[in-house]
């Protein structure tokens, strides 16, 4: 038995080496973690438990070649809940995607969806095995095919830590938030030398696909960090937002009163109802102390995502942000917003939307870009919501982009308003030009005449009591409750049951 034992070592010993001492060295000097470092990081301490250990081909088995398959699998705990892990060895074929290393994937994702368990991916890849030919793209198939299929059911978290292509992006893009860090991620789907050999742009690996490129512009990304340990560490604080699948609720925590005065919530908006102010000073102000962990801060700055905790329940957080673009509602927060409704959605996860929107974006790129079906995603998004939808009217609330970000007829269960809330269907000034017009032209003193008509027009549509009237808002609040009135919905509506019609599945615009 201790022959047997120690050549079990030893056989132990050649997977963890990975691709061995020299490949290990340059990996470190280019910055970054091992795969078995990463896990370590990522997990409670002494928590990971691999699986296949030995999964190989025959013939790598044989040759010791490829140890572990360029990928180590397992699971273990984060904050003493189950997760299941994998983490690509680029020190072994640069973490290239063959067979056997799509089907530990795949074991890994069965096994969490089995469990009801979230999915952490940590990719570092070159993508489809090259002398693995057809293998390498159907071991990619298996692994869209189960993202698709955990997708809603249990959180699927991918890192990007080095180097991203081909197939290897699209794994991640399946899954519900992408990681990246600055320096050492890329992503894209052909390479710069590909894009230079076919269209003659020069372009670096960095500018193409780094962690910038995709957290602020194309909006791929969800978190850039500055180094991995921060990474890592920011994925254990968003899944202890997260419940572990579709039937649970997310842990509650101890309630913890906001750092913030509610007497500040007085003095925020500027007294100016044209100027900006960032709508991050309210959400700080309302939620539990220190609870916020926003998601996709740099990309559509127009719009604010993420999550929160209020009396240490988790519930996600949707607002305009009207210190950028006047908070209005574009193509790219669109598409920002409505997917972090549908994942709230998906996991039981209460949504507080914070609203002061002028409209959407007016423009020619805008109505090329199709801004009608990129904003229709946002309306079908909390249409097809069944979590409590809370919504807080700060400010402006004007015509679509009023209905589109969770008013009662998209079935808001309570809507609050401040009271200086505006709900219309457009502002004062663009209203009396249209409605009147002649009236002013043909003015003695049209300027005098115009502002008359401005404030005849604000003190009957731009203020919340009109919607009050008709029901469409539940109450007209204090600023400084507005912590306790979210708490106290939040309670309300914690119990609530609604069904959408059986269906196949939708369609949602896109
Ligand atoms: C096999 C690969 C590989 C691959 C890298 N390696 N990519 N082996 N298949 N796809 C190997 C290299 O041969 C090398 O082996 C080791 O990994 C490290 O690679 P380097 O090139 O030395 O590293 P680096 O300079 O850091 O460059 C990393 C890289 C580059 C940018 C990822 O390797 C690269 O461009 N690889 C190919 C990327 C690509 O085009 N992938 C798409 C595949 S097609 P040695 O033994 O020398 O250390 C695909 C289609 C799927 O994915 C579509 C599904 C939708």
């Amino acid at each position: 038995m201790y022959e047997k034992l120690e050549q079990l070592n030893k056989l132990r010993q050649v997977v963890k080496a990975g691709g061995g001492r020299g490949r290990i060295e340059k990996h470190h000097e280019s910055g970054k973690m091992t795969a078995r470092e990463r896990i370590t990081t990522l997990l409670d301490p002494g928590s990971f438990r691999e699986t296949d250990v030995f999964a190989a081909s025959e013939e790598d088995f044989n040759n010791m070649k490829n140890p572990g398959e360029g990928v180590v699998t397992g699971y273990g705990l984060i904050d003493g809940r189950k997760v299941y892990v994998y983490a690509q060895d680029f020190t072994v074929s640069g973490g290239s995607l063959g067979r056997v290393h799509a089907a530990k994937i795949c074991k890994v994702i069965d096994m969490a969806m089995k469990t009801g368990a979230p999915v952490v991916g940590l990719n570092d890849s070159g993508g489809a095995r090259i002398q693995e030919g057809v293998n390498a793209l159907n071991g990619y198939g298996e692994i869209f095919f189960r993202n698709t299929m955990a997708s809603g059911v249990i959180p699927q978290i991918s890192a990007v830590l080095g180097p991203c292509a081909g197939g290897a992006v699209y794994s991640p893009a399946l899954t519900d938030f992408i990681f990246m860090v600055s320096g050492i991620s890329q992503m894209f789907i052909t390479g710069p030398q590909v894009i230079k050999a076919v269209t003659g742009e020069k372009v670096s690996m960095e500018t193409l696909g780094g962690a910038a490129t995709h957290n602020r512009l194309s909006g791929v990304a969800h978190f850039i960090s500055g180094n991995e340990a921060e990474c890592l560490r920011t994925i254990r604080v968003l899944l202890s937002y997260l419940p572990s699948n579709n039937l649970e609720e997310a842990p509650v925590f101890a309630s913890e009163e906001p750092l913030i005065s509610q007497e500040a919530l007085m003095t925020v908006l500027p007294d100016d109802q044209n100027k900006g102010y960032d709508i991050r000073e309210i959400i700080r102000g309302v939620v539990d102390a220190g609870q916020y962990l926003e998601v996709q801060p740099y990309y559509a700055q127009n719009g604010v995502v993420g999550f929160a905790r209020f009396d240490g329940r988790s519930a996600g957080i949707v607002a305009n942000q009207p210190c950028v673009m006047a908070g209005s509602l574009d193509i790219n927060v669109s598409d920002k917003i409505a997917r972090f409704v549908r994942f709230c959605d998906a996991f039981n996860i209460p949504i507080i939307t914070f609203m002061d929107v002028p409209g959407f974006l007016p423009g020619v790129d805008q109505e090329y870009g199709g801004v009608i079906r990129h904003g229709a995603k946002i309306i079908y998004a909390y249409s097809e919501a069944t979590v409590p939808k809370i919504t807080i009217i700060v400010r402006k609330a004007y015509g679509g982009a009023y209905i589109a970000m969770c008013c009662s007829s998209l079935r808001a269960d309570a809507v609050y308003a401040w009271p200086s809330a505006e709900i219309a269907v457009m502002g004062p000034e663009g209203a009396v030009n249209i409605l009147n017009r002649k009236e002013i032209s043909e003015a003695e003193d049209p300027v005098k005449v115009r502002k008359k008509l401005v404030a005849d027009y604000q003190s009957q549509f731009s203020n919340p009591y009109f919607a009050s009237l008709k029901g469409f808002v539940t109450d007209v609040i204090d600023p400084r409750d507005t912590r306790a009135t979210i708490i106290d919905a939040l309670n309300n509506f914690s119990t609530k049951q609604e069904t959408r019609p059986r269906k196949k599945h939708g369609n949602i615009p896109c």
